[in-house]
């Protein structure tokens, strides 16, 4: 318990080391404490109880004259060409919202609004959460897509797909697919389609700003890909959501929604448990689901062919075909 307790010192250790750019700063070198605290402009006697705290933690390794990253954090936070800092970057941002979940356990609501902020209103969280998107969905995408059963489709929305992950590896996998919409709020949408819009791979990948909530979802579509986006509605959102795109699919297309399901005793898997808590603070009424209440809103949507697909170790696919 004491473990349990503590795991958000550690946390934070490592969270503020990402932020001021510490792994990068030592990059594929041993630097000393005086060089990096020089560099990052930050008190050397702190810097070194954080250096060492961190070497504790096997994210660094002491040498002679100074500390080197671990090989690990090398690749993905000291390497620029692999880095994938703006993921932790975002899980920082949110850190304020869940000091808040004793406030929030009280009146069911957060009452800061972090999702908007994530959503178009801090510009640079915005930034860290879409990116940060893609440093977790670009090894998984192409893990993910090529499980899905896209044979017969021409035209793929890819709803709140703002980061443009998912439809470059549609664009790989599924080479019949003709075109690829991405439908996402105009700010995310924004920096997905700076990183594509120059890139050979996603040449057939338009993009359509909306907010799911007003605007209706463009029609003339076979599938629909919705990936990571019903956790931050309400039961009765989801339902509405699913019932749009429902309308918005052409007959025998197929919605295939991807998300961290809960088990049915909704209290396993860790993961999807923890990251209802994590809806909890961080949105109006959202939460994780099971397969068993998502595929229910499809059903009574008009989905037939209901089928769940695990498709890596933390997350699944609920599809269902308009009939
Ligand atoms: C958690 S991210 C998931 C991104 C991507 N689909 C993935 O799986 O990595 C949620 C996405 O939904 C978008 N989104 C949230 N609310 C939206 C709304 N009301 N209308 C359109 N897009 C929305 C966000 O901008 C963001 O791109």
């Amino acid at each position: 318990m004491q473990r349990l307790a503590g795991g958000f010192q550690a946390a934070k250790i490592f969270l503020t080391a990402n932020d001021l750019g510490l792994f990068l700063e030592i990059g594929a070198a041993e630097k000393s404490p005086g060089e990096l605290a020089a560099a990052l402009s930050v008190d050397r006697r702190a810097l070194r109880l954080l250096l060492n705290a961190l070497t504790a933690l096997n994210m660094l390794e002491k040498g002679d004259h100074g500390y080197r990253n671990h090989p690990v954090v090398y690749e993905h936070l000291g390497n620029p060409a692999t880095y994938r800092g703006a993921i932790f970057r975002h899980i920082h941002h949110c850190w304020d919202s869940w000091s808040r979940l004793p406030g929030v356990v009280q009146t069911g609501k957060p009452d800061f609004a972090a999702e908007a902020n994530a959503l178009g209103e801090n510009d640079e969280w915005t930034r860290d959460f879409i990116e940060g998107m893609n440093d977790v969905t670009r090894d998984l995408a192409p893990q993910v897509v090529p499980q899905l059963d896209l044979e017969r489709a021409e035209v793929l929305i890819d709803v709140g797909g703002g980061p443009g992950t998912y439809a470059a590896a549609f664009q790989q996998f599924w080479p019949e697919l003709s075109e690829i919409r991405i439908f996402d709020l105009p700010d995310a949408l924004a920096l997905g389609r700076k990183r594509l819009e120059d890139l050979e791979s996603a040449s057939k990948v338009r993009f359509y700003p909306g907010n799911f909530e007003i605007d209706p979802i463009p029609g003339g579509a076979d599938a629909i890909w919705l990936s990571q986006v019903l956790h931050s509605q309400n039961e009765s959102g989801c339902q509405e959501l699913i019932r749009k795109l429902y309308a918005a699919l052409d007959r025998g297309g197929k919605l295939m929604v991807h998300e961290f399901l809960l088990d049915d005793d909704k209290a396993s898997p860790v993961m999807a448990s923890i990251f209802a808590v994590h809806m909890l603070v961080m949105t109006e009424g959202g939460r994780t689901y099971s397969g068993a209440e998502i595929g229910a809103w499809m059903k009574a949507a008009g989905f037939v062919d209901i089928a769940v697909l695990n498709v890596s170790d933390d997350t699944a696919v609920v599809s269902g075909r308009k009939p």
